[in-house]
């Protein structure tokens, strides 16, 4: 996580942290979940990690990335292409998913690792390099880009 250019300041930031957080808190109950045996409960909460997940990817992809591919590209299209075609592929896999299987948990809990290393990547490099970058009115357009994947959602208050 990133802890030395303020981004977390940032209200838009904060709130993909926050749902970073939930994702990660999730994704490791599930794999908790599996490794106990307890398929139920594992599959139910890959069902809500897969919920938090496309909302939070819509919020990226219809928010920040899209900001930052239009008017950043030669800065930021090769590094946010692979980070979108990570969110396709992973809730690909999760709706494929059969928890009673083991070579499927095993497979999560590798995809798991991954989505860790995706969001780090997100978090250490492309959000403190938004920071640094947008102008009001970039921030104006990523945060009605995450509003309209949330709708009836408020961001994270001060
Ligand atoms: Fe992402
Ligand atoms: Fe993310």
């Amino acid at each position: 996580m990133c802890n030395y250019c303020g981004c977390q300041e940032q209200t838009l930031i904060r709130d993909y942290y926050a749902e970073h957080n939930g994702s990660r808190d999730l994704a490791d109950r599930a794999r908790r979940q599996m490794d106990e045996g307890r398929y139920d409960e594992a599959r139910e909460h890959v069902t809500l990690l897969l919920a938090e997940l496309e909302g939070h990817w819509a919020g990226e992809e219809g928010g920040l990335f899209a900001v930052m591919v239009d008017r950043y590209p030669d800065d930021f299209a090769d590094y946010i292409r692979p980070l979108v075609e990570e969110h396709r592929a992973l809730a690909t896999f999760l709706r494929e998913l059969d928890v009673t299987d083991a070579e499927h948990r095993a497979a999560f809990a590798a995809q798991v690792l991954e989505l860790h290393e995706h969001m780090m990547r997100e978090e250490d490099s492309l959000f403190p390099a938004s920071v640094v970058t947008f102008d009001g009115e970039d921030w104006t357009r990523a945060i009605d880009g995450w509003q309209q994947a949330h709708p009836g959602r408020e961001l994270i208050a001060d």
